[in-house]
């Protein structure tokens, strides 16, 4: 599967979901996750991302890991979304902040 990870959180630039061939991006407030389940690895998302937040799974940096699991959990409770939608207004200048998991919305 590939995996969303920290650096979409509040920037959510929704360019990935457009590409999906199997609807698997789930949204929350401030961040998208893949479904698991669904994710066929045809890779077309991950080089859509502007701020290059999705990865394979077996490529996931180490300081990263604790995303796999978190798709699966909160792909289970947020909605598919397949349409890409204005990104948050501040979105600029959260590109690449570290630590963003603490702002996490759920
Ligand atoms: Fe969807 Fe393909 Fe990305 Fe998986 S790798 S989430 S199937 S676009
Ligand atoms: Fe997030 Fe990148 Fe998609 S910022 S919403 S993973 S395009």
């Amino acid at each position: 599967t590939f995996v969303v990870t920290e650096n979409c959180i509040k920037c959510k630039y929704t360019d990935c979901v457009e590409v999906c061939p199997v609807d698997c991006f789930h949204e929350g407030p401030n961040f998208l996750v893949i479904d698991p389940e669904e994710c066929i690895d045809c890779t077309l998302c991950e080089p859509e991302c502007p701020v290059q937040a999705i990865y394979p799974e077996d490529d996931l940096p180490a300081d990263q890991r604790q995303f796999l699991e978190l798709n699966e959990e909160l792909s289970r409770e947020w909605p598919v979304i397949t349409e890409m939608k204005p990104a948050p207004d501040d979105a600029k200048e959260w590109e690449d902040v570290p630590g963003k998991i603490k702002h996490l919305e759920r």
